[in-house]
């Protein structure tokens, strides 16, 4: 729906922002990745398309498959690894959803295999007595969740958005927000891990690997970016279900650079939002407290709620009608519009399940951890969805995610910081997408899990439906996103972010030549590799794609005009903290 905003967008904005958090408990659940051109159940799934859940990866590129496979049963997953293995043709894993940004679900090539892991969603066991659950890898995180705290166990940290699934999450090193414990990614918690890969002839094409703790392979399984093979099923180590309290508290951001350094030892699940725009961060203050504390909260996060797409079209246009008019004002007014609406509705924080009476909150991990209503059915033929559903017209963002060491995390702060006093409007773009999200991370045995304490950074910012057109501010986000992945060495997340933050990236990581090795072992032929995971590994040269535009959209550190949109007015200028970087700027200014 096309709405055109001409004289006074706000007080529609406003209203807006009201039916988006007034919105319906009923939505169109998201759209299955997979399109087979045949799928009719006895024409085996032919000639298929997958995506991901925004409905476009980094390059903007069709992904093909010539088929695509629902095992069921263990059974029926080997036999379709040992006959795509006998076969020779590459495979990838795909799930029901497929949140991730990079094109890691891409089949190489025409004749590639999808396995999807959608029917492998059962929960396999429930152990009380040692505290693990066992589930099969299409089980998503809300799924596990429930499983646990049904049998009083808990998972203590997590992703927040309850639609990602154990593979996945395994997969890309999914986290939530802790220094505390073993750390804050899921695969922290895993104990043991089945896993399918090719095999010789001699093995019946396939090979089924039980990896235990201790076992120096499960440290490639935890986080495999799916070259691996298939991950068939997993073993969670748990904990007794507890209960948590959590309070928000806003402050100004002058001393942030110090604060966050000691803040994630002092709260268990502490994380922060900050607005460098607005000078504001919002603290997480949050601890387990003693289970007779009273208090049922439940955190229901508004962003991740089904949404009426005749409110997200609105707030889309209007986003538009700002980038096209470069109106700066009107994105830190929407922004603060935004921040102060989910301030005040608690950002679907309730105390008791339904109603919101101010903090702290206090309840069960299970029912604060995470979130994601508008993954539910009934289908409502779109007139509600996800915000991001790519078949309304919603919210359309690059997400640039990295993690840096809390030894520099000052530093980096402070140049952010500088950054924004230069230009102290534009980091406005990000208010509308909640600010940035920072998480704790801690280190992890995985080969391709996170070396050493750090801060996560999550930025979301808006993308043009046409990659040849320039956001605004968009030189700040680049610098800010070159200034971390090449000064300050920061690790990408794996399922996020566009090809810059990648760059490089293997030489990070201290055990990196251990899982290849690992992935040479489990798949000699590369079936469940690609160009794209070849070039994520450092296996392969082409990460970067260099051709006009390509600055705009992350594919490349622009070092011509050309990619950037000169006709436009932008053009590739230096940083301005970070004189090293190569953005694409509207400044008439050398920097140099
Ligand atoms: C709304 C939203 C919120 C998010 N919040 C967080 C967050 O709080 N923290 C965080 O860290 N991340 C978050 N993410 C990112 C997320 O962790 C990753 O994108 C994750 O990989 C997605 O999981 P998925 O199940 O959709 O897997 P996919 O994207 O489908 O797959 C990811 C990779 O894992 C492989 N894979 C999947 N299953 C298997 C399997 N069984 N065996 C082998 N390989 C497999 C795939 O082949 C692919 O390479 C969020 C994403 C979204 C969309
Ligand atoms: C789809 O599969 C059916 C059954 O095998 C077949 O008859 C039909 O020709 C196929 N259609 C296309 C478009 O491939
Ligand atoms: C589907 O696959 C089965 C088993 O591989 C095969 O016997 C059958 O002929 C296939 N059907 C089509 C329409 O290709
Ligand atoms: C495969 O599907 C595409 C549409 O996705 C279609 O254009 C093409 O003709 C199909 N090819 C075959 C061989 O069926
Ligand atoms: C909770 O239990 C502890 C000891 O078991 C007791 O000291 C405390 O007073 C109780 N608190 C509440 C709020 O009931
Ligand atoms: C560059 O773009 C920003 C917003 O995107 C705008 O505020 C600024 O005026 C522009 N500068 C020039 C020199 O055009
Ligand atoms: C981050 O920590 C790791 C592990 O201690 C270290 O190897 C690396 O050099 C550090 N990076 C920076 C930029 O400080």
């Amino acid at each position: 729906m096309a709405i055109m905003i001409t004289t006074s967008p706000i007080p529609m904005i406003t209203m807006m922002m009201f039916l988006m958090i007034i919105s319906p408990s009923t939505c169109t659940p998201p759209e299955d990745p997979i399109h087979c051109s045949n799928s009719s159940a006895a024409a085996n799934n032919t000639n298929c398309t997958i995506t991901n859940s925004y409905g476009a990866f980094p390059d903007r590129s069709t992904c093909r498959a010539s088929s695509a496979t629902y095992p069921t049963t263990e059974e029926e997953l080997v036999a379709a690894v040992a006959e795509g293995t006998r076969a020779r043709r590459k495979m990838k894993v795909a799930t029901r959803f497929s949140h991730s940004i990079p094109k890691l679900v891409c089949p190489d090539g025409d004749d590639g295999l999808l396995i999807s892991t959608k029917f492998l969603n059962r929960v396999l066991a429930v152990d009380k007595e040692v505290m693990t659950v066992t589930v099969e890898s299409g089980v998503t995180l809300r799924q596990l969740i429930e499983t646990a705290a049904e049998a009083g166990m808990a998972l203590p940290y997590a992703p927040y958005w309850w639609g990602l699934t154990v593979g996945g999450m395994l997969g890309t090193g999914a986290h939530g927000s802790s220094l505390w414990g073993e750390g804050s990614a899921v695969h922290d918690y895993v104990a043991e891990v089945t896993v399918v890969s090719p095999g010789t002839a001699a093995d019946g094409y396939v090979k089924v690997r039980r990896l235990t703790e201790g076992d120096g392979e499960l440290n490639a399984a935890k986080v495999s970016l799916g070259v691996l093979g298939v991950i068939y099923k997993v073993t969670f180590k748990l904990q007794p279900l507890f209960k948590r309290s959590l309070n928000y508290v806003k402050k100004d951001d002058k001393d942030l650079g110090d604060e966050v350094v000691t803040f994630g030892s002092k709260h268990e699940f502490a994380d922060l939002s900050w607005f460098p725009s607005q000078g504001k961060a919002i603290y997480r203050i949050d601890d387990r407290v003693p289970s007779n504390t009273s208090g049922n909260g439940k955190y229901d996060f508004i962003p991740f709620r089904s949404t009426l797409s005749f409110a997200l079209a609105v707030l889309r246009s209007a986003e538009e009608t700002q980038e096209s008019t470069k109106d700066a004002n009107g994105k830190c007014l929407s922004g603060k519009l935004r921040t102060s609406a989910l301030h005040s509705a608690g950002f679907g924080l309730t105390n008791n399940g339904l109603t919101f009476s101010g903090y702290p909150v206090t309840g069960y991990h299970n029912r604060l951890q995470a979130s994601g209503t508008c993954l539910d059915s009934p289908n409502d033929g779109l007139t509600t969805a996800c915000p991001w559903d790519s078949r309304i017209k919603g919210e359309f963002f690059h997400q640039t995610t990295f993690s840096i060491n809390l030894s520099v995390v000052k530093d980096f702060i402070h140049d952010v910081q500088s950054l924004v006093a230069m230009d102290p409007k534009s980091l406005c773009v990000l208010d509308q997408y909640n600010g940035i999200l920072m998480r704790y991370v801690a280190p992890s045995s995985a080969y391709l899990g996170k070396q050493e304490n750090g801060l996560d950074f999550d930025l979301t910012y808006y993308r043009s439906k046409d990659p040849t057109s320039p956001r605004m501010f968009e030189d700040v986000l680049e610098e800010i996103e070159q200034m971390a992945v090449f000064k300050y060495g920061a690790l990408p997340h794996w399922g996020k972010n566009r090809n810059v933050a990648f760059d490089g990236a293997m030489k990070k990581y201290r055990h990196g030549k251990e899982f290849l090795k690992v992935k040479e072992k489990y798949d000699p032929l590369g079936l469940f590799s690609s160009e794209w995971t070849d070039q994520v590994l450092g296996l392969k040269s082409g990460l970067m794609i260099v051709r006009d535009g390509c600055g705009l959209e992350g594919l490349c550190v622009c070092s011509e005009d050309r990619h950037c949109a000169p006709s436009k007015g932008y053009f590739c200028r230096p940083g301005k903290v970070y004189k090293d970087a190569r953005v694409c700027s509207n400044r008439s200014v050398n920097w140099d």
